[in-house]
């Protein structure tokens, strides 16, 4: 057998501390060192974790992972979310026992402990028992036992099966001092679409729509004789059925994952501290169900943050982070992330060294309280073999463990620095699942991505602010200065009023295509777009046009070639200018309005209805920020380079990451202390970084 790596390598002093001014990538992977470790004593404010499975290892050797982990300054596991068949071998009769052991020894090792609930992976002997567990596919066959989520979500039996397992778990932990939290089930994604989940599906729309006459006028089912004259006869559709009928599964699946959820988050609460957290890992843009349903019963937001192939894209990766920082509008947890790479992608690269601390720093930066890598070490056996871990098959760390050490350290030396701070932003994009569901049904042009297309303005407003909130329209807007809605094709009559309240009481509205098109039925207004906003506009839509060919569009933003979609815009009132138009087109677009922006008292709405890119973007999301008022506290910055700011009444926390192969330098507009440079923070006006390079500064607020 080799020698371990890390037995070879001398203790460097790159694990204590980085050079002065900012802190570099780890360096040669450091000898752990568990019994001199000494962890603080009172509660992280930055909590570092991994995925623990001490029921995969004999107990004799839990102490050497907890002494591991202790020395990278891990400071929680998340354990338990797949030990179903551990915890309850056989019906009702619970053993955990070993769960209570394995708290211990992390306790022994100042680790805390986030509980998961075991549902997403039901044992062997239930689902034979109970075989109406199983999901049934959408092929109509039922699921089956050996890989995970084979679950029916909306199964009473085993919702109870779940609940009571669940039960078991909070009575017996609920007041354990060393638990901080729990997540329920694991990534909620598969469904099951048999006769029992249809049934519930009909109970579901005659709660919403009451009688079959409502249901066929709203959903136009004079359209193809798909008039209903019973309730059964609504077929579930994924895909390619009525838009209403799309958009009421979309919501049944939402709710019922919500119920689902509180099915188990009930039994928890009712057994445990209210300082025991309860959350359930979602994973960024995924829109298997509405998260903002889902959210709402939480007490915190948690997602797994994975790049798959490639490097760490910092925009779209930021873009998910903010997203699920407004599920809740407060700070999340990524309680999930790739140690280095993982095994579900097409190319399992890894990210390059320095690459994970940058990420995680990125993670923290954009508000997440915690960071967790999935998983400690690696399953002996099991379809996740080649999976990223921090230890090895062996038991012993793999070149990575060291630089999650040097991470580690940096979080308990931050830590107090971060603790009660968070994100603030004068700018929102909004984002509603019913819009993208929507538009994804049909795109009418294959290329119209609408997650692509958010993050592209995020991109461009972000690089200006430093800050964008990402959040959903039917929230209270006034906070903000600005609110761009890219292709916000859906809207509800609540939030159309909440829009128009908006820009009434001051506020600058930027609508872009596709938006305020359809109904709450994903059906079409009567209005042309921007449909109950036309008159607020002064303007609207006259046509829409999937766009074959690159165009050209030119005015107040430069000039520029446009493709995939374009809406011909006219105005109805003579305070509506026009900001853009097209040039040479398809004969209908020729010459003709593009963008157009109406200023309504202390307000502003603006609606684009071509595709910017490039220098025209930039120059948009320019005269947006400027027009609003917003006043990002930095200008700009190098290529590649970050700034996230996290504050509280007192003071400021800049964390500054260059993601860019080249040093970059950035003045800073005044003196901040350097958290991480060492015992004695000193002060800096300017700083080199080179690519992954962290800095985090501090600052009186001024
Ligand atoms: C998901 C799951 C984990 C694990 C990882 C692997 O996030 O929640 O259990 O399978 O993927 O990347």
């Amino acid at each position: 057998m080799n020698t371990p790596r890390w037995l070879l390598l001398p203790l460097t002093a790159a694990l204590l501390l980085g050079p002065a001014v900012c802190s570099s990538p780890a360096q040669p992977a450091a000898q752990p060192t568990p019994s001199s470790a000494q962890p603080d004593a009172t509660p992280p404010a930055l909590h570092l974790g991994t995925a623990w499975y001490p029921e995969q290892w004999p107990e004799s050797r839990w102490d050497a992972d907890l002494s591991l982990m202790e020395a990278a300054h891990i400071r929680f596991v998340r354990v338990g979310e797949f030990a179903w068949s551990r915890f309850e071998p056989s019906e009702g009769h619970y053993d955990l026992d070993w769960l209570d052991r394995a708290i211990r020894a992390a306790a022994r090792h100042h680790i805390a402990v986030v509980i998961g609930t075991p549902s997403a992976a039901p044992p062997a002997w239930l689902t034979a028992k109970y075989p109406e567990t199983l999901r049934i596919k959408e092929d109509g066959r039922p699921d089956e036992h050996g890989n995970r989520q084979q679950f029916n979500w909306a199964d009473p039996k085993y919702r109870e099966l779940a609940r009571a397992m669940a039960e078991q778990e909070a009575k017996r932990f609920g007041h354990d001092p060393n638990v901080i939290g729990w997540q329920i089930d694991n990534e909620y994604s598969d469904l099951s679409y048999g006769p029992a989940d249809k049934a519930q599906f009909d109970d579901w729309l005659k709660a919403r729509y009451h009688t079959l006459d409502n249901l066929n006028t709203r959903w136009t089912t004079a359209y193809w004789s798909e008039t209903y004259t019973d309730w059964s006869q609504v077929p579930i559709e994924t895909t390619y059925g009525n838009p209403g009928l799309l958009i009421s599964w979309k919501r049944f699946v939402s709710d019922t994952w919500r119920s689902y959820q509180k099915n188990q988050l009930d039994v928890i609460r009712a057994n445990a501290d209210a300082r025991q957290f309860i959350t359930t890992n979602m994973m960024g843009f995924f829109d298997g169900y509405d998260h903002y349903t889902v959210s709402q019963d939480l007490d915190l937001a948690s997602w797994d943050d994975y790049v798959g192939t490639g490097q760490l894209n910092p925009i779209s990766n930021g873009a998910a982070h903010d997203l699920t920082r407004g599920f809740l509008r407060k700070n999340f947890w990524v309680m999930e992330t790739q140690p280095g790479f993982v095994n579900w992608s097409p190319d399992n690269n890894s990210l390059d060294k320095g690459g994970v601390r940058a990420m995680a720093w990125q993670d923290i930066g954009h508000g997440a309280d915690a960071v967790s890598y999935w998983q400690w070490r690696s399953d002996l056996n099991g379809q996740e073999e080649y999976h990223g871990t921090l230890v090895g098959a062996d038991g012993t760390p793999v070149p990575l463990y060291a630089e999650v050490a040097q991470l580690g350290k940096e979080f308990a030396k931050a830590g107090p620095a971060l603790a009660g701070t968070t994100i603030h932003s004068d700018v929102a994009i909004l984002h509603s699942y019913d819009a993208f569901w929507a538009i994804n049904w049909q795109r009418h042009n294959k290329a119209f991505d609408p997650i692509a297309n958010l993050v592209a303005y995020y991109g461009a407003i972000r690089s200006i602010t430093h800050s964008v909130d990402i959040v959903s329209p039917s929230v209270p807007l006034s906070q903000y200065k600005l609110v761009v809605a890219p292709a916000l094709n859906l809207l509800s009559d609540q939030q159309a009023q909440n829009l128009i309240d908006y820009v009434r009481n001051g506020g600058h509205l930027v609508l872009t295509q596709r938006s305020a098109m359809k109904n709450e039925d994903n059906g079409l207004f009567t209005e042309r777009q921007p449909g109950p906003l036309v008159s607020l506009l002064g303007g609207r839509v006259e046509q829409y046009y999937a766009l074959d060919s690159t165009i050209p569009i030119s005015g107040a933003w430069g000039t520029s070639p446009t493709k995939i979609w374009a809406e011909l815009l006219s105005t109805s009132n003579p305070d509506t200018q026009v900001l853009m138009r097209y040039g040479k087109a398809n004969g209908w677009l020729d010459n003709q309005p593009a963008a157009i922006t109406r200023k309504v008292g202390k307000g502003r709405i603006t609606y684009i209805g071509a595709a910017l890119e490039g220098p025209t973007l930039a120059a948009a999301a320019k005269w947006m920020v400027t027009d609003a008022d917003v006043h990002p506290e930095f200008g700009t910055l190098p290529p590649g380079v970050d700034l996230y700011i996290r504050k509280d009444a007192t003071h400021e926390v800049w964390i500054l990451i260059n993601f860019d192969e080249a040093p970059q330098t950035i003045t800073l507009p005044s003196a901040f202390t350097n958290v991480l440079d060492g015992e004695s923070n000193s002060t800096t006006h300017s700083i080199t970084l080179k690519r992954f390079d962290v800095v985090v500064l501090q600052r009186p607020t001024p």
